[in-house]
């Protein structure tokens, strides 16, 4: 925990319980499923191997190993990821690689060219200083043109049902008696962000459904961006 970064040091996510979370996010809850399915079958090529970041127990992890891609997924959540591990059927189990990590301090050796970071894990990264640091490490992480698709809580759109701090932009809220605690964002931070560590914006929507990004309520971020260095 001493060289993690302040987000994972104090977003609550590092020790909540890894039984706890699959009840509340159970692996056969897929409803996302067919937006992350389509951003690889628009940018994965069938070789490479595929980064997924704060991969929780592993729901999207085990969908794409099912559709036979080679995944590297990273979590900060040591119980979360154990539970991944027993959710792999043992014929993909050699083709996922669980690795224990603070994000914002990403060091894997190797590049990918597809990124995916699902269901408001985004939002962990609570501060300006650890959301640079992610993106720039992020950028190190991928191979030319590489892409990062990701869901983040719209500033003003998402819905609230914790304490909103509108200094911070964070959210503190109590999920299964466990207190998290989220950064809801604007689209002009992000493309801040982007420009300062080398990414584009290629696709944008309101939420994994593929609504039209219009920052209406109910509206998320629902991004993809391009490294282009
Ligand atoms: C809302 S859950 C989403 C889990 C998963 N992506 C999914 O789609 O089911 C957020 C996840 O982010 C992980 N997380 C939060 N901060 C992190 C960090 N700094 N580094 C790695 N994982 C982190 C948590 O442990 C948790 O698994």
């Amino acid at each position: 925990m001493d060289d993690y970064s302040t987000s994972a040091r104090t977003s609550g996510w590092h020790h909540y319980p890894g039984e706890v979370w699959d009840e509340r996010k159970p692996i056969t809850w897929l409803d996302d499923w067919p937006f992350w399915a389509y951003c690889i079958q628009h940018y994965a090529t069938s070789e490479a191997p595929i980064l997924e970041l704060a991969c929780g127990n592993g729901r999207i992890t085990r969908q794409l190993a099912l559709a036979g891609y080679t995944v590297t997924a990273v979590d900060l959540n040591p119980h979360f990821l154990s539970r991944a591990s027993t959710y792999l059927p043992e014929h993909v189990r050699p083709n996922v690689n669980l690795m224990l990590q603070d994000v914002i301090n990403l060091d894997l050796d190797q590049q990918f060219a597809i990124v995916l970071m699902t269901d408001w894990a985004f939002p962990a990264i609570l501060t300006q200083d650890d959301q640079l640091r992610f993106f720039e490490r992020l950028g190190r992480h991928l191979s030319p043109s590489g892409v990062f698709a990701f869901n983040t809580p719209l500033l003003g759109a998402s819905p609230i049902v914790g304490q909103f701090d509108a200094l911070s932009q964070t959210e503190t809220k109590t999920s299964a008696e466990n207190t998290i605690r989220l950064r809801h964002n604007t689209l002009s931070e992000i493309l801040l962000l982007g420009k300062l560590t080398g990414f584009e914006i290629i696709e944008a929507y309101g939420g994994v459904d593929k609504r039209p990004l219009l920052g209406q309520v109910g509206d998320d971020l629902t991004l993809v961006m391009r490294y282009v260095g």
